[in-house]
């Protein structure tokens, strides 16, 4: 982070005294930290404290008080990365119209630099469906979520809501610089998702992962540079345009299976997040199976252990990854599969852990690394989880 740019644009939210916090670390970490404050945010927080925390002058107007003009074009053409925190909801909902009534929004508009933005309002405005859509939206144009955290709110409500804490947003911010460039050309493969086993032309056999953590993988490697191949399963939520990301979709581990070998050899790393059903009914029936006896049995084949495949086709130059969802004995069973499947490293998520898992938006993992210590990572957001996995890859790149 030493000798970045960064603007800080505050808009007005309670949370913008949470600022003087996320400045004193950004300045610790050596970037240069330019403030930017809408009218309404100096009621919040004063200029004076962000001045003398950012040892810089703080802008606020189009122009200044003798008359100079506060370049907004400038501003965000010399930045490294724009960061909008708190991001209110009327601030939120300009930037996703290209509304323009104040210096923030202006270098918001003119910024060629990556933005993030995190989101702070009460309970029922961060849920209202303007305010998701116009999330979606700016997530759409390319600008990064740092997601509002859930817990008590300035209303004395509780829920989702509070921006993210300074040394979440930090972290955002490290995992941003630590991977820049460095997977600039580099081929990640990704598979996210369930598989679908037909029974019949109706029935399946399929699995409660939603591909989540695997879209968010495939957007983290992206977002540093990366050409990422995305392998989906079923059901996976569609993204938005994202021109390092090429999306394929499959249906059955099998049709995965194929897939995967065919994009293994160019990969540089691969990481498996797809839950792939293990076994298979024997033959799918051609025609919908009908009601009759008590029982019915389904014989079932063995699928093809994607990930177990890979691991004896590996090269000494490729990274490979793979998860362990666990309902026991976590650790144990996770370092078998490590060895067995003949990987770099393993994520260990376990059900047991609230917040952990199908669905969800967070995940409580620990990467455990062939050659080296394990790292246990707190609750954190699925996106949160992807990041700090790029910056470990990297790591094991080097
Ligand atoms: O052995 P287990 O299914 O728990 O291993 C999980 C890991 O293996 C995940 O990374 C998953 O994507 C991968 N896998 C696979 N093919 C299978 C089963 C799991 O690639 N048939």
């Amino acid at each position: 982070m030493k000798g970045k740019r960064i603007l800080l644009g505050i808009s007005g939210g309670i949370a913008a005294y949470k600022c003087c916090a996320l400045v004193r670390l950004m300045v610790k970490a050596g970037a240069h930290v330019q403030v930017v404050l809408t009218p309404d945010a100096a009621e919040f927080v004063s200029p004076l404290t962000l001045s003398v925390l950012s040892k810089n002058r703080v802008l606020s107007a189009f122009s200044t008080q003798d008359g100079q003009w506060n370049n907004h074009v400038d501003l965000a053409l010399q930045s490294d990365l724009l960061i909008i925190a708190p991001a209110t909801a009327n601030t939120l909902g300009k930037m996703a119209n290209g509304l323009c009534d104040n210096l923030l929004l202006a270098t918001y508009l003119s910024a060629k630099c990556s933005v993030m933005f995190a989101p702070a309002m009460d309970l029922d405005m961060h849920e209202h469906p303007s305010v998701k859509q116009n999330i979606k939206q700016l997530i759409s144009y390319g600008n990064h979520l740092i997601p509002a955290e859930s817990g008590e709110l300035a209303s004395g409500l509780v829920g989702a809501g509070r921006m993210a804490e300074p040394e979440t947003i930090m972290q955002h911010i490290v995992n941003y610089f630590d991977g820049d460039k460095k997977l600039k050309g580099k081929q990640v493969l990704v598979t996210a998702g369930p598989t679908y086993e037909a029974i019949d032309p109706v029935r399946f056999i399929g699995n409660h992962s939603t591909g989540k953590m695997g879209l968010a993988i495939a957007t983290a490697f992206a977002a540093q540079g990366a050409e990422v191949i995305l392998i989906c399963g079923p059901g996976v939520q569609q993204l938005s345009n994202n021109s390092n990301i090429n999306r394929i979709d499959v249906i059955a581990a099998s049709e995965m299976h194929q897939v995967c070998v065919h994009h293994f050899k160019k990969a540089d790393i691969t990481i498996m997040a797809a839950a792939v059903a293990d076994y298979k009914p024997a033959q799918a029936a051609t025609q919908k199976i009908k009601k009759k006896g008590e029982n019915l049995i389904i014989d079932l084949l063995k699928n093809p252990d994607i990930l177990q495949d890979l691991g004896t086709k590996k090269t000494a130059k490729q990274l490979l990854i793979g998860f362990a969802l666990e309902t026991q004995n976590e650790l144990e069973h996770a370092k078998d599969k490590l060895k067995r499947k003949n990987l770099d490293a393993i994520i260990l998520n376990s059900l047991n852990d609230k917040g952990a898992g199908f669905g969800g938006d967070t995940n409580k993992v620990t990467f455990i690394f062939k050659s080296k210590k394990n790292k246990a990572l707190p609750l954190m957001s699925k996106q949160m989880v992807a990041e700090t996995l790029v910056v470990e890859v990297v790591k094991l790149m080097e």
